[in-house]
C-alpha cells in the first residue's frame, strides 16, 4: 500500500508531515521517513524501520528537523525488505533528486539495467529508487524542467505510481505525478498539501484537487499548477470534501468493497464466537433439538446470488462431516419448480439482507409445505430473520459496497459451523476432530489477515490483465465452488466476462472458446483433486490460455505450468475456501480500479433485490 504526505507552506514541515503520516498507517507500517528542505540548504532526510513512532522519537517528533517544504512515506514493503535503507524517501547519487512513491513500477527491472549502464549506482532494493534515478537520468540528460524531466521518465515507466519529488536546483517547490495510485492536493493560507487520503490533510484544508491519471503538479507554497504528459498546464477543478456520514465510514479506504475485504478477519471471527460455548461448536442456542437433527434425511440450502454460493460450498461440508444429503437450489427456480420435497428435510434460506424477494418467497413455499427452517441472515429483524424457525444471525455488521465480501464470508464460516455441529451431534465426526476443526475455524482470521498483506502482488497483476474480455475460473469439488464467486466478483464490479466451470468440464464444450492469451484462473486447494486440476491447465494452457494458479503454500510446482501463482496459508480443505476467496476478490476490486469502474456501486445492480 504504503501512504504519502507532503507539504510546502510556512510552518515546519516535519510536524505536518508526521501528523499526516499518522492518519495514513493503515497503508502500512513497516518503516517510515521525511525529507525536508530549508530553503537552498541540503535536504534532511529521516528514516526509521518500524512503526511511525520510531521516526517520530528520532526527529524529537520532528522537532530536530527544519524546514517548510518537505515529503513524508509510510511504507509496506513490496520490492525489498521493510529496513532503513528500503525506506522512503530516496534520493539519486549525488541528492539532486529526492522522492517518495505508492504503487509498483513493473518494468524497474529493465529501468535498472538501462541506468547501470549509464552510471548509475543503487544502494536499495525498492522499485523507487529506479524511478527517481531515472528521473534524475533525463533532467541531466535534456538539461530541461522538472516537468520535461518527469514526463520523460513517465513514458518509459510501467506500473503505478503516486510520486513526490524534491529537485535540488527548486528548494522552494515539490513535483508530484499520479498514475493509478491514490493522491490528492489541497491548499490552504498559502500552503499546500499533498496526500494518499484526504484524513491526511483534512485538517488543513477541505478544498482539494483530484490530481487525474498520468498528470503532474508543481507544488508551490499556497498555488498548485498541473499539467498533463505532453507538459501542457491543464486547469483542474478544486472539490470541496463535504464529509458525509458514508465517506467518514470508510475509514480511509479508497472504496467500501476494500473496507468491507478488511474486515473479513473480524466478521468471520465475531460469526465463529457466535457459534462457540465453552470450547466447542455449539448451535443448541438456533433451537432445533438434537433428535431433530439427527433424524434429518435431506437439507436444501436456497438463496440467490453470492448466499448460493456460499450454499454450493456448503453442500460440500454438510454432506462430508454430517453426512445429510443436500440439494443446492436457487431461490428464483425453488420457488416455482414442483419439488417433492423430502421429509425430515431442513431449509436453509441463506441471505445477507434477509429481503431478498425470492428467497423470502422460497423461504414461505418451504413453511407452507411444513419444512423446518433456517435462515443464515445477516441484517437483524429482517423479513427472512423473523419468518424463519431458527436463525443463524452472522455477524458481518452493515456491508454496503454492493458486491458482498465480508457477508459471503461470514455466510461461508455461518455454514462451516452447522456443517461441524451437525457432524458431531449425528456422531459422525469425534468431539476431538470437532475441537480439530474448530482450531482450524478459529485460525482463519489470521490467515485472511495475512493473505492481505501480499495484496500488491494482486494489484500488479490485475493492472496487467484488467484488458482481458474473457475470463474462465476453473476448479474441482469446494475450488468449484469458490470460482462461482471469483467469476461473479470479477464480473459484477469490473464488467469482464467470466465464467467458472467445474475444471472436469471445461472440454465439454467452453474449451473452444480458448485462445492465445484467454485469462484462466485456476483454484487449487483441495489436496485430493490438484493433480486432475493441474492436467486440466495443462489441457488449456496448450491452447494458448494464461493461466494463474491460486493454490496453499508448498503446492510450488504449481508454478511449472502456471504464468502466474499467489498463495494463501495452509489449512483444512474443508476450510480453504475462506481463504482463497479473498485473493479472488481482491483481483475483482483491483480490475474494477484499473478500468476505473464504480466499484462500490456497480452498473444496474443492487445491494437489496426485493423484486423478483
Ligand atoms: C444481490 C447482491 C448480492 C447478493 C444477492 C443476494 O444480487 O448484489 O451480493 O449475494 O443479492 O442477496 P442477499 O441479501 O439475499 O444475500
Amino acid at each position: 500500500m504504503c501512504g504519502i504526505v507532503g507539504f510546502n507552506g510556512h510552518h515546519e514541515a516535519a510536524a505536518v508531515l508526521l501528523d499526516g503520516l499518522t492518519k495514513l498507517e493503515y497503508r502500512g507500517y513497516d518503516s517510515a521517513g521525511i525529507a525536508v528542505r530549508d530553503g537552498s540548504k541540503d535536504a534532511t532526510i529521516v528514516k526509521a524501520k518500524g512503526r511511525l513512532d520510531h521516526l517520530k522519537e528520532k526527529t524529537d517528533n520532528g522537532r530536530s528537523v527544519i524546514g517548510t517544504c518537505g515529503i513524508g512515506h509510510t511504507r509496506w514493503a513490496t520490492h525489498g525488505e521493510p529496513s532503513e535503507n528500503n525506506a522512503h524517501p530516496h534520493c539519486s547519487d549525488d541528492g539532486n533528486v529526492i522522492g517518495v512513491h505508492n504503487g509498483i513500477i513493473e518494468n524497474y527491472q529493465e529501468l535498472k539495467e538501462k541506468l547501470l549502464r549509464n552510471g548509475y549506482t543503487f544502494y536499495s532494493e525498492t522499485d523507487t529508487e529506479v524511478a527517481i534515478k531515472l528521473v534524475d537520468y533525463y533532467y541531466k540528460k535534456y538539461l530541461g524542467t522538472p516537468v520535461d524531466a518527469i514526463n520523460h521518465a513517465l513514458v518509459r515507466i510501467r506500473g503505478s505510481y503516486a510520486l513526490e519529488l524534491m529537485f535540488k536546483e527548486y528548494p522552494d517547490e515539490i513535483y508530484a505525478a499520479r498514475k493509478d495510485s491514490p493522491m490528492i492536493l489541497g491548499v490552504a493560507d498559502g500552503e499546500s498539501f499533498i496526500a494518499s487520503d484526504v484524513p491526511a490533510i483534512l485538517k488543513h484544508t477541505r478544498t482539494v484537487y483530484y490530481i487525474g491519471n498520468l498528470q503532474m503538479a508543481r507544488v508551490g507554497k499556497g498555488e498548485i499548477t498541473f499539467y498533463n504528459l505532453d507538459g501542457d498546464e491543464i486547469e483542474i477543478e478544486p472539490k470541496t470534501i463535504d464529509w458525509d456520514a458514508e465517506a467518514a465510514e470508510k475509514s480511509g479506504y479508497e472504496h467500501f468493497m476494500m473496507k468491507e475485504i478488511h474486515e473479513q478477519p473480524k466478521a468471520v471471527a465475531d460469526t465463529l464466537h457466535s457459534a462457540v460455548k465453552d470450547g466447542k461448536i455449539d448451535l443448541a442456542g438456533l433451537g432445533l433439538t438434537e433428535e431433530e437433527i439427527r433424524e434429518l434425511q435431506q437439507i436444501y440450502i436456497v438463496a440467490c446470488g453470492s448466499a448460493y454460493h456460499v450454499g454450493v460450498a456448503a453442500q460440500y461440508t454438510i454432506e462430508d462431516l454430517a453426512d445429510i444429503p443436500v440439494r443446492v437450489e436457487l431461490a428464483s427456480e425453488f420457488r416455482y419448480r414442483h419439488i417433492p420435497l423430502a421429509q425430515n428435510a431442513l431449509v436453509i434460506i441463506i441471505s445477507q439482507s434477509g429481503e431478498t424477494a425470492d428467497s423470502l418467497a422460497a423461504l414461505r413455499k418451504a413453511k407452507e409445505k411444513n419444512l423446518k427452517t433456517l435462515g443464515i441472515v445477516n441484517v437483524i429483524g429482517s423479513s427472512i430473520a423473523r419468518e424463519a424457525d431458527h436463525v443463524f444471525y452472522t455477524m458481518a455488521g452493515p456491508e454496503i459496497a454492493v458486491a458482498t465480501t465480508k457477508a459471503y464470508s461470514a455466510q461461508l464460516i455461518a455454514a462451516d459451523c452447522i456443517a461441524v455441529y451437525f457432524g458431531m451431534v449425528r456422531g459422525r465426526i469425534t468431539e476431538e476432530k470437532g475441537a480439530e476443526y474448530l482450531d482450524a475455524l478459529e485460525s482463519l482470521p489470521k490467515q485472511i489477515e495475512k493473505i492481505l498483506e501480499d495484496k500488491e502482488r494482486l494489484q500488479w497483476f490485475a493492472s496487467k490483465q484488467s484488458n482481458a474480455h474473457d475470463v474462465f475460473f476453473i476448479g474441482r469439488g469446494m475450488d468449484y465452488a469458490v470460482t462461482l464467486e471469483g467469476s461473479l466478483k470479477l464480473k459484477e464490479i469490473s464488467y469482464v466476462h467470466s465464467e467458472a466451470y467445474a475444471a472436469g468440464e471445461l472440454k465439454h464444450g467452453t474449451i473452444s472458446l480458448i485462445e492465445d492469451g484467454t485469462l484462466v484462473i485456476s483454484v487449487l486447494t483441495q489436496k485430493a483433486l490438484i493433480e486432475k486440476t493441474v492436467s486440466n491447465m495443462v489441457e488449456v494452457k496448450s491452447r494458448g490460455a494464461y493461466l494463474m494458479g491460486l493454490t496453499t503454500y508448498g503446492n510450488y510446482d504449481i508454478e511449472d505450468v502456471a504464468d502466474f501463482t499467489t498463495y494463501i496459508p495452509d489449512t483444512d480443505p474443508h476450510f480453504a475456501i475462506s481463504l482463497a476467496v479473498v485473493p479472488l476478490q481482491l483481483l475483482a476490486y483491483y480490475f474494477a480500479v484499473s478500468r476505473g469502474l464504480d466499484v462500490d456501486k456497480p452498473r444496474n445492480l443492487a445491494k437489496s433485490v426485493t423484486v423478483e
